[in-house]
């Protein structure tokens, strides 16, 4: 019994292979073509060793939900053999989740042993895996995250905040009034392009190349956008061309307070290879951009569907800080982080061997009633809103949490002073991933 409608055993297996030895000419069509499922599948319904929650097509649909239900109450860590990225094993409760997270020793995030995505360049090719300190262990992990830890410290966030704000409203002021536009493209996308070219100090015109180059990193898989993942690197090779450009620039100038400064001064990094000036440059785009950019989002879509919840915030305002860490919680913009067992070790009650792959289910996590109280429902003045598993644990804890925060609650201060209800008039369209819980069409409509 199998999910899979197009493929046997044997073809899957033997494409996977091909894939897993790093034939970058493996086409991205022809692992979904091979790996295509019905999305609307019930979970229920097939052999509890047959769950595979990893598919992207599920993601697409909305249609994960009940497959992570099923594996919290059922298998909370759970082997599947057959998945299109191969064996791994799922965790989707809460505590589990915080276990592997805080046990890197055990659990390691290195790029050369798998790095940290289902599915990611790095299980496919080491010479394609750009090295960067997410997936890196201790201690050039901690050595490299120091350098870029003191542009989010609540100090300097203090400082920036004006301008943050400031950009968000031209942004809101500009926006069509009685006409349906795409919030995501005039709204999430350019706000978090701005901050991003703030952060790096570079041309604010230049924001939509930074969000065009973290969309082909998470466009490296989607046969619509890219035919094999080789074509998709081609594109990067620009950025790294732009942003080698600022890091030799930056070196010869005087430190200042801005991301390629901070990279091209420290003795941790002021001498890296390109690859890895490449590498730690995308992980702070794409760390920056996908998750704040569908948090904004995340939000809109949230508080349309919870309408009660949508008068509560009208009627009160006062509960935005509140509010922000619940729709963080609600979108969990990243669904998971992966990572491989250093060694034979036990964990839930299984036998995990050396090598295994291992998804720590962010998104399901922050479903886990046992963790967290009416879990599966949107309540935007919860006691405790800051307890989720959205921004990970332990030392890879999302370095720019409070950022992204701090984002989210001036937008929203900004919105409400504007507008009395952002309406969704048209159908959400989300994205194909399993490693970013995204929105990519979000049709809205300002009443004047
Ligand atoms: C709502 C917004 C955000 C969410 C949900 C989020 C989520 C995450 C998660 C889950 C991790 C990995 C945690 C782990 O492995 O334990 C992470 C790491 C990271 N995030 Fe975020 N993030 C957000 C915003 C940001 C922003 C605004 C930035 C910076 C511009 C950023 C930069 C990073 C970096 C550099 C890392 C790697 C940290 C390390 O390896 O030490 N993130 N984030």
């Amino acid at each position: 019994m199998t999910q899979y409608i197009n493929s046997s055993d044997q073809q899957r297996r033997d494409l996977l292979a091909r894939a897993r030895s790093g034939d970058m000419t493996v086409s991205n069509r022809e692992m979904l073509e091979a790996f295509a499922i019905d999305p609307h599948y019930d979970p229920y319904s097939i052999p509890l060793d047959k769950v595979d929650p990893s598919h992207p097509s599920l993601f697409l649909h909305n249609t994960h939900w009940a497959h992570f239900k099923r594996l919290r109450e059922e298998d909370p860590v759970h082997h599947h053999a057959d998945s299109m990225f191969g064996p791994y094993w799922s965790v989707t409760r809460y505590e589990d989740i915080r276990y592997v997270d805080t046990h890197h020793e055990l659990f390691s995030s290195q790029r050369t042993r798998g790095g940290i995505a289902l599915g990611g360049v790095a299980e496919r090719d080491d010479d394609y895996a750009l090295p960067m300190f997410i997936q890196e262990d201790p201690p050039k992990h901690d050595e490299q995250r120091m350098v870029v830890a003191p542009m989010f410290t609540p100090r300097n966030l203090a400082e920036l905040e004006p301008l943050i704000r400031q950009r968000a409203a031209a942004i809101l002021d500009d926006l069509p009034i009685n006409e349906e536009f795409n919030w995501v493209r005039h709204v999430s996308v350019e706000l978090t392009g701005q901050m991003l070219a703030t952060l790096f100090d570079v041309p604010q015109e230049d924001r939509l190349k930074l969000i065009d180059w973290s969309d082909t990193i998470q466009n490296l898989n989607d046969p619509e956008v890219f035919e094999t993942p080789d074509e998709g690197f081609r594109k990067l090779f620009e950025c790294l061309a732009y942003f080698q450009h600022y890091f030799d620039a930056r070196k010869k100038q005087p430190p200042k307070f801005d991301l390629i400064s901070m990279l091209a001064h420290d003795d941790a990094t002021k001498d890296m290879e390109p690859q890895e000036l490449l590498g730690n440059v995308m992980l702070l785009i794409v760390g920056g951009n996908d998750t704040t950019r569908n948090s904004i989002s995340g939000g809109v879509l949230a508080l349309n569907q919870n309408p009660d919840q949508y008068d509560k915030l009208l009627q009160n305002p006062a509960l935005i800080p509140k509010m922000v860490p619940e729709i963080i919680r609600w979108q969990s913009p990243v669904a998971h982080m992966a990572r491989t067992a250093t060694q034979d070790c036990e964990l839930g009650g299984k036998q995990v061997r050396e090598g295994d792959r291992i998804a720590m289910w962010y998104i399901s996590g922050n479903r886990d009633e046992d963790a967290i109280e009416r879990a599966d429902r949107f309540i935007i003045d919860r006691d405790n809103p800051r307890q989720h598993t959205a921004f990970g644990f332990g030392i890879h804890r999302c370095v720019g949490n409070r950022l992204a925060e701090m984002q989210l609650r001036g937008v929203w201060e900004e919105i409400l002073k504007r507008f009395q209800k952002i309406e969704l008039t048209g159908e959400p369209v989300g994205l194909a991933s399993n490693f970013i819980h995204g929105i990519r069409e979000l049709p809205v409509t300002i009443r004047g």
